[in-house]
């Protein structure tokens, strides 16, 4: 028996579990929704329409106007708001690896004198359809919902910067790079696991060799699919906000998400160190054993 490999059997668990919540995170609006990669906060985007409308009399959207109730059109908070929902824009869309998951900022949408930020919390009303090699697309849900609204306003009417779509355009490839290397994650680390089990009743060094070298696949595959998410979020956030701000679209990491991923990371990392420590002292061990061996013919 050989009792340090329960530590890896012990980390290879954690992480194989990790990795399947990384990628089933939101599957459904009670399922960790929570772990979003980017949450895309769009409920400002109507205030630019608010804005122009308030201070032209020549309107090109009375149509979405008109129906804004006059008691409020004199607030730009409350009439964004009430605009935001004729035209079935959510208050924020957030992405998860297979699919994405919206809803409304309760209580409100804006802090206000009885309502602190920190007060301010999400309530998730729907999720999209999981699919494999799902890559987040804002633009399409946004034009789909104003188009469902039917109030004639189209992303033009909200100056949505073509400069976001570009930005995540770039990242598609990556985020499909992610997914497939996560499904390789995942299988290596089962494959690790079976590995360290079968190493529980064995010793010597091959057999801790083996497990490295398994190993180190899982840790580079569960590492280059944390680092190129973690790259997709610091970098489509960024393009989001700088080009998105201006219209009232902001993007917030899913900071909880990079912890499970890189917490996985960690974990393979454990366990490579483990079977690195096994083959230095496995060799020793056989060798005072064969010493032992010797002493007791002698
Ligand atoms: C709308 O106008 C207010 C001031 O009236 C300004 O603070 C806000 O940034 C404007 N929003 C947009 C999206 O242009
Ligand atoms: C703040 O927002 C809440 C929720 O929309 C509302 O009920 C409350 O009246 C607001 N308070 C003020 C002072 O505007
Ligand atoms: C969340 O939204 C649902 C449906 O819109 C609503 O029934 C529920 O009361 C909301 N929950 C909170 C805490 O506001
Ligand atoms: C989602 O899946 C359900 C059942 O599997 C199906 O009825 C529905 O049309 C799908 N929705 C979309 C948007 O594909
Ligand atoms: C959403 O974004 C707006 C600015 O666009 C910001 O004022 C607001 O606090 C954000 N809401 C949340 C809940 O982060």
């Amino acid at each position: 028996m050989r009792f340090l490999a329960i530590v890896p059997i012990l980390c290879c668990t954690a992480a194989l579990i990790l990795s399947f919540l990384c990628l089933f995170a939101g599957h459904k609006p009670s399922f960790m929704t929570d772990y979003p990669i980017v949450t895309l906060n769009t409920s400002r985007l109507a205030e630019g329409v608010v804005n122009r409308t308030m201070n032209s009399d020549s309107n090109p959207l009375s149509s979405l106007w008109d129906k804004v109730p006059d008691s409020i059109k004199d607030h730009v908070d409350s009439a964004a708001s009430a605009a935001s929902d004729k035209l079935g824009i959510e208050d924020f869309y957030q992405a998860h690896l297979m699919d994405y998951c919206y809803g409304q900022y309760t209580p409100s949408e804006l802090p206000n004198a009885t309502v602190a930020a920190s007060d301010i919390s999400k309530n998730i009303t729907g999720c999209s359809n999981q699919t494999a090699m799902f890559h987040f697309d804002p633009k399409k849900i946004i034009e789909d919902a104003l188009a469902k609204s039917g109030t004639g306003v189209t992303l033009e009417d909200l100056n949505w910067p073509d400069d976001i779509d570009k930005g995540i355009d770039a990242l598609r490839i990556i985020s499909v790079a992610a997914f497939v290397l996560y499904c390789i994650a995942i299988a290596l680390i089962f494959v690790s696991l079976g590995a360290a089990v079968v190493a529980l009743f064995l010793s010597g060094r091959l057999s801790a060799c083996l497990n490295w070298m398994v190993g180190i696949l899982a840790f580079l595959a569960i590492g280059l699919a944390s680092a190129l998410v973690t790259a997709v979020i610091v970098k489509g956030g960024n393009i989001v906000n700088e080009k998105g701000n201006p219209v009232g679209v902001e993007a917030q990491r899913g900071n909880k998400f990079l912890a499970l991923t890189w917490a996985a990371t960690g974990l393979m990392f454990v366990t490579l160190v483990i079977w690195c420590v096994e083959i230095c002292v496995g060799g020793r061990n056989k060798r005072r054993n064969a010493r032992f061996a010797d002493g007791k013919q002698g």
